[in-house]
Parts: C-alpha cells; structure tokens; sequence
C-alpha cells in the first residue's frame, strides 16, 4: 500500500526521442469489478491480463477476507472461485482499501445488502475523501454506516438483512457510486434502479450482463436509466482484461511532447465512457491514430500510434467529454503547457475529490515549473508555452496521487530542464511497471535517493 513506505523522490530529464512499443498493464476499473463479481458468482471465474497494481490487489485481499477463494497463477492470470450474491462471509479483520476509491466504494456496495458487518480504511489519501456519496444510497437499501466526521474512513457498515430495491438518481457524475448502488441491487429483492444524468464509464453494466444479470439500460430525459433485478445466481466467466486506457495516456502523451518520437501503445481499451483523452488530443492537432480497431472481451480495442506533434493548440475542452476523461485531466494540463494558445478545461468540479484535489496538485506544480494556470472551483486553464517553452527545474509534490506523479514525470520529458516529484510511491498503485516501460522507450527517469 502506498503512502506508508519511504517517498520514493524522482526526476525526470529531457529525452531525444520515445520509440518503441508500450505494453501497458489491464484496466483498474475493469480489474476491480472482475475480482468482485468474480466473487459474487458460483464458482470460478478465470481473469487473464489483471492489472497487479496495489489497488487491485488490494481488493483481491478484500474479496478473500468476505470468502472467495482467489488465487494468483502469475503472469496476470487469476482465479476467484466466487461464493454467490449474497453469499458474503463477515471478514474477521479491518478492510484495508489502500489508496482506493474505487475498490472501497464498490465493495461496500457489494457487502451492504447482506447481514454482515465490515469496517474500511485505507490510507492517507483515501481517508479524506468522501463516502457519503455511497453511504447515503446504501441506506435506502437499509444498510447503516458509521465513520469519521464527514463521513470520511475508517467507516463501519452493517449490511441490511432484509434489503429494499432502490431507485436511485446520482447526484454527481460517479461510476463509482452508481456501481456501489448496483452491486448493493443484486443482493435485493424486485429491481434497483439507477439514472445518471451524464453518462459515466459503464464497466458494471456490461460485465453485469456478461455474468449472466438482467440489467438494462435506456437513455432518456432524465438521462441514462439502468434497471437491475435483484439476486440472479451470477454465472462464472473467462475475462480478459483491456489495456488500461488511462495508463495509456502517459506513453502517448509524453511521445506528442518529446521530439522525435514514434510509440505504438497496442490494445487498448476504447470503450466511448473512457477514450475522451484521445479524442481531445486530436481535436488539438496531435499526430494520434487508432490502429487495428477490434473487439475483445466485450469492450472495443485499438492500438494506438502518438508521434511528436509540435503544432498543437489550446482549446476548450467540451465539459460534456468530462466523464469520459476525468482521470486524464492531470496528465492533458501537461500536453496543454506544450501546445500553443489557452487550454480550459471546465465542468470538472470532481477532480477536486479524487487521490488529491487535482486542479490544485497540478497548478502548484505547473506554476513551479514556469507555466501559468488559472482556476475556480469546478474550471482551470492552462496557458501554453510552446512546444520547446515549458521550463521546469523545479520539484512538484504528489499529494499521494499516482497520476499526478506520472503527470510531472512526462513534462521533464519535453522541458527544458528536469522535473522531479518529492514520492513517486504511489505511482505503484495503477501503474506498477511505469519506470521500466517509460525507460525501455527511451525516457530518462530516476530515483533519486540511490
Ligand atoms: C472509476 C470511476 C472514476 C475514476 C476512477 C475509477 C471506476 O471515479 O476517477 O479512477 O472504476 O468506477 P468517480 O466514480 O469518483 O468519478
């Protein structure tokens, strides 16, 4: 778990050009849900391509300690041997989430409709961030919940015995919340209703429906409406993990702002609630193509070829796409310092609650290192310096946020002097072969206390 060890300091110098191929690690979101509904099914479910980041191992330790059986056969192949809906044994000690929004969101939800009582905690920085977004559905189900002011972890929850379905609107744009509320459906009798206004991404959804539930959804004025019926017997499956989408990001987007690169990121997932980053680059002139385009596991999948592009120019961000980047905001504020003109980025009021409150992380470490960022409370803006104007030289502190880390570690690619972050830690949790794989391209990344 990261935000316990020693801070690993790192910097990152001027590279001469990214070549190569990326082989990014499989999808967080889509590795969390596979170990939990692989655990709410009955008997075994094989996972192929699991991202063995700490987050998700951290949830792989949550699902033994509710029952399932889950075994590493290494090389990313998994097994949970599932105990069925409702099937959830009390765990006998704390739940520890790690830096986890989504595993501890989620597994709440998949623990709360069943007689069971469970306490989470996790570390730093995700015992500051907000869970009543998840306690306050969870409790129309008729689960209870205690914990810090705030409603911040460590959280006790006592599951329903006998649970309601819920209809259930979610007030912000969460993935994370509207799938607590879906798992938390499939343990309740009738069915559970969820409407999200903006479409947010809709991993859930579909895995639910490969695992055998019936679930719909249907857009209409109110927005999309996802009806659940409650306690299907979830049929086991073979899943292969996508590669990671927002772990892409950081190959592709260091290749358009490094000169002289050419880096082929193959087999990433593209599913529309996720691929907003790339659509964004390209609207700002970025040589990006989708090549190979295919479908594999249920999602679609492209490779993705990013070459040195430096012609490209600020723009407004369509704050509709907002959901289907909202992890990549951090790492496009360090494209947009490269790219020529103002680059604004509004309706992002939740990057605020994330790891670290990423508008504020960046533009402290953006300003440090010479480039000038505006912002309020759900909007920022980033004034490009050009493709060879970003300074750097300075250091820019993590806040325990993996993407804020990687984010400062591609700007010392392109800039003028190094960059480095005070804990490169936490960039483990998502993206655990990050250094090597950045390096094997070409980058110039290091440690700096050995
Ligand atoms: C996720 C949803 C998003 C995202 C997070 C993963 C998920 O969080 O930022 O990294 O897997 O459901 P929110 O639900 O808080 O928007």
């Amino acid at each position: 778990m990261s935000g316990h060890g020693t801070p690993i300091p790192m910097t990152s110098r001027r590279a001469t050009a990214l070549k190569g191929e990326a082989h990014v690690p499989g999808d967080k979101s889509i590795s969390h849900r596979a170990l939990i509904l692989g655990a709410m099914a009955v008997g075994e479910t094989r996972i192929s391509g699991l991202l063995e980041g700490e987050d998700v191992l951290d949830t792989a330790k949550a699902m033994q300690a509710f029952g399932a059986e889950v075994i590493n056969h290494g090389g990313g192949e998994w097994s949970v041997f599932g105990v069925g809906v409702g099937g959830f044994a009390e765990p006998e000690n704390v739940i520890d989430c790690g830096n986890s929004g989504t595993g501890v969101r989620l597994i709440m939800g998949a623990m709360a409709t069943s007689p069971i009582t469970a306490t989470f905690t996790g570390d730093a920085s995700l015992n500051k961030r907000p869970m009543a977004r998840v306690t306050d559905p969870l409790a129309l189900f008729g689960a209870q919940s205690v914990g810090r002011e705030g409603g911040r972890l460590p959280m006790t929850i006592v599951g329903a015995a006998d649970p309601v379905p819920v209809r259930y609107e979610v007030p912000v744009p969460s993935a994370q919340v509207k799938s607590a509320v879906l798992l938390a459906g499939l343990n309740a009798p009738g069915q559970t209703v969820v409407i999200e206004r903006e479409a947010t991404r809709d991993h859930s959804e579909r895995m639910l429906a490969g695992f055998g539930a019936t679930i719909a959804t249907e857009t209409t004025d109110e927005g999309r409406v996802i009806t659940l019926t409650g306690q299907p017997e979830l049929k086991p499956q073979v899943i292969a993990v996508p590669r990671d989408p927002s772990s892409a990001a950081f190959p592709v987007c260091a290749a358009l702002i490094t000169p002289g690169s050419d880096v082929l990121v193959p087999g990433i997932g593209l599913n529309p609630t996720r691929a907003g980053l790339f659509y964004t680059l390209q609207d700002m002139g970025a040589d990006l193509s989708f090549e190979n385009p295919r479908e594999e596991g249920g999602e679609p999948v492209a490779d993705l070829r990013a070459r040195y592009s430096p012609d490209m120019k600020g723009i407004e961000v369509p704050p509709e796409r907002a959901a289907s980047m909202i992890d990549e905001y951090p790492v496009l504020s360090v494209v947009a310092a490269f790219a020529t003109g103002t680059t604004m980025m509004a309706g992002v009021k939740e990057l605020r609650v994330k790891e670290s409150d990423r508008i504020d992380a960046m533009a402290r470490g953006l300003r440090a290192n010479g480039v000038s960022v505006d912002e309020g409370e759900d909007w920022w803006s980033v004034e490009g310096c050009g493709p060879d104007g970003v300074k750097g030289g300075a250091t820019a502190e993590s806040f325990l946020d993996h993407r804020i880390a990687m984010s400062f570690m591609v700007m010392g690619m392109g800039a003028q002097n190094p960059v480095s972050v005070d804990d490169g830690s936490p960039i483990a949790t998502s993206f655990p072969i990050f250094e090597r794989l950045m390096g094997d391209l070409g980058a110039n990344l290091s440690r700096d206390n050995q």
